[in-house]
């Protein structure tokens, strides 16, 4: 069975305070997990490891970093290794998000290196892709994604492959308050799970996790998941108010 996954993205939000707060109140709701769904924070670095020690006895919570470097260690200042994302019990780590890509030139050949050694790591990426308006308007979204997925994907095993998650953002749909209609996410993630089985055959495909990001709320959440080929979302704005993001995670089917 498929992870079914609620991942949070907070983004460059909130002093510790309030994180701590936002956290103390999604634990506080004592959310009975089923064993195949999960709820993730990615939170920013400097509250890993406070977020990480708040969560640590909470069935199936775990705690992602936004994003981490491609070397192992060394003269990189400023940069975060997955060492020590593993030395600090990080489970998870986003990658390759569309806020990254833009703003700070990230590559599908530069994420491939990252993905390459979260996976050495043991680390499980969410590997996030997804079109622009321009493209979308275009109606060639679907080669603009597959080929995000190539560049990045299509080097793993089968084995390794199946440990990546992955987050179909359409841009124009994050932070705008326009979702992609269930219709659009499912036909996107039966593409790009048709694309992954073309590649890596179909028993493969179908252990890939999917999840759909853009303007996930409580409001919508349910019939986004309910879709078949969407296994969760990942989620910015309303990850940061804890009754939505309480309602998001029992939304998961
Ligand atoms: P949003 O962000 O939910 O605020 O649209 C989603 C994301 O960027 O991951």
């Amino acid at each position: 069975m498929r992870k079914q996954i609620a991942a949070a993205n907070w983004k460059m939000n909130l002093t510790i305070d309030k994180a701590e707060t936002l956290l103390a109140e999604i634990i506080a709701a004592e959310i009975n997990l089923e064993e195949n769904h999960f709820a993730v924070f990615a939170v920013p670095f400097p509250y890993l490891q406070i977020a990480q020690r708040k969560i640590e006895n909470t069935k199936n919570f775990f705690i992602a970093a936004q994003n981490c470097y491609s070397k192992e260690s060394g003269a990189y200042t400023g940069e975060v290794s997955v060492e020590m994302l593993q030395s600090l019990n990080v489970k998870y780590v986003v990658l390759g998000h569309s806020e990254r890509r833009e703003y700070f030139q990230e590559s599908n050949q530069f994420l491939a290196e990252k993905l390459n050694i979260a996976l050495e790591y043991n680390i499980t990426p969410i590997f996030c892709c997804g079109e622009p308006l321009s493209i979308r308007d275009a109606q060639t979204q679907n080669q603009f994604v597959a080929k995000q997925l190539e560049e990045s994907l299509f080097h793993f095993s089968k084995d390794d492959v199946q440990k990546i998650v992955i987050a179909y953002e359409p841009i124009w749909a994050i932070g705008t308050g326009k979702t992609a209609t269930s219709e659009q996410a499912q036909e996107m993630h039966a593409y790009l799970r048709k694309v992954l089985a073309d590649k890596f055959g179909k028993e493969i495909a179908e252990n890939i996790s999917i999840l759909y990001g853009g303007s996930v709320k409580a409001s919508n959440a349910k019939e986004i998941f309910s879709q078949p080929d969407v296994d969760g979302g990942l989620v910015g704005g309303a990850s940061l108010i804890a009754a939505e993001f309480i309602t998001i995670i029992n939304s998961l089917k």
